[in-house]
């Protein structure tokens, strides 16, 4: 890897992405001041993690809304893989999700991989995949998805349902279509091999065409599913791409939900979100005040800013005061710190309470098997 070349898999995400390289790499398209334009009018409203290009790259998105325009409806779907609890950059796509349920007035199907991280992460035994799908089932039903338009899939429950479809996509993906596209070797296991079929399957469980909102790092996989789709008389999916959330210590990677330190749990505690941000939260500071107020500080690189603009400060004003203050040198790294602890654990406050109430509500979610 060679210092501006970067790695971007569903399963390994290294090095500092440049993003227009991605669009290249991945043969997607950006997300276009048209494009933007034309789902602000569509939806009456300019979403920030538009604005902002938190959603960045999309494939299919003009067909959607030239279909909707029409009348004719898509279905959403997105999904999870359960390695471990929910940390704060998972909930991105998610909110978006809802968001796009809401001004479309479409269903919504959620995918949770017990299986695939079954597979693909040595430590895990099935029962704690599935233990955390319940866990990440909670985090999701707390943003306030409607359960009569949403339905949560979980695989190894829902597989009766899923094989059907799975198999029909099998089919069609030989073994050097799956080795080129994700680097499998004669010693990756059979479950990895196949998986790429029962991620597909969500997209065809509906007549509708599908919409997903994702993690870019996610899209090998619908790459296949999209070669796949006309082959076996469907719609190709369409996808709606977000950045990669940064993880606390800094620039370049996502942020891992098996890396303790650098991760931020939807369940931690206002004490551990305060302590984790102090502690790890790479600073685009001066090493001491003086130098600071003499130099400012680099937003660009500072995660704490990077957390507030893809998530914690919707408001632009505020967002840009914020940038400027920290710029000129006028506002502190510790000062910066404070701001986003007090935005997480404000945020955090509401959805532990909503995450609590979910529990007596998951059943209502659960997609059953027909
Ligand atoms: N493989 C994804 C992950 O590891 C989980 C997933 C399943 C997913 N279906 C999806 C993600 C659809 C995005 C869209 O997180």
């Amino acid at each position: 890897m060679s210092a501006d070349d970067f790695i971007v898999t569903p399963w390994h995400v290294e090095g500092e992405i440049d993003y227009d390289k991605l669009i290249k790499k991945f043969g997607t398209e950006k997300i276009s001041s048209e494009l933007q334009s034309r789902l602000k009018k569509i939806t009456g409203e300019d979403h920030f993690m538009l604005r902002r290009g938190i959603f960045f790259s999309h494939r299919d998105m003009n067909r959607i809304l030239d279909d909707y325009e029409k009348g004719k409806k898509f279905f959403l779907y997105t999904g999870r893989g359960p390695s471990g609890h929910t940390h704060i950059g998972h909930l991105v796509p998610w909110i978006f999700a809802k968001w796009l349920q809401e001004k479309f007035d479409v269903k919504m199907y959620f995918q949770l991989t017990d299986d695939e991280k079954f597979y693909s992460k040595s430590g895990l035994s099935l029962e704690d995949t599935k233990k955390y799908a319940y866990e990440n089932a909670l985090d999701f039903i707390a943003l306030g998805f409607d359960p009569k338009k949403t339905k949560i899939i979980i695989n190894t429950r829902n597989i009766q349902t899923l094989y059907p479809i799975a198999a029909q996509v099998a089919k069609k993906i030989n073994f050097s279509n799956t080795k080129a596209t994700f680097g499998f070797t004669n010693e990756t296991n059979l479950g990895m091999i196949f998986y790429t079929s029962l991620q597909s399957a969500p997209c065809f469980i509906e007549d509708e065409s599908v919409l997903i909102p994702l993690g870019v790092d996610q899209d090998p996989h619908f790459r296949l599913t999209r070669d796949v789709a006309p082959k076996i008389g469907k719609q190709k999916p369409a996808l709606i791409h977000n950045i990669m959330i940064p993880a606390l210590e800094g620039p370049g990677g996502k942020m891992s939900a098996s890396d303790e330190s650098g991760t931020i749990y939807t369940t931690d505690t206002p004490n551990m979100v305060k302590k984790k941000i102090n502690k790890y939260a790479f600073s685009g500071g001066q090493p001491d005040i003086e130098k600071h107020r003499k130099l400012g500080g680099n937003p660009d690189i500072d995660v704490s800013y990077q957390y507030l603009r893809i998530f914690f400060e919707p408001e632009d004003k505020k967002l840009k005061e914020i940038y400027d203050d920290y710029k000129s040198g006028k506002l502190l790294s510790g000062e910066l710190k404070a701001i986003l602890i007090e935005k997480i654990n404000k945020f955090l406050e509401v959805h532990q309470k909503k995450r609590e109430e979910a529990k007596n509500r998951i059943e209502e979610f659960l997609l059953e098997n027909k």
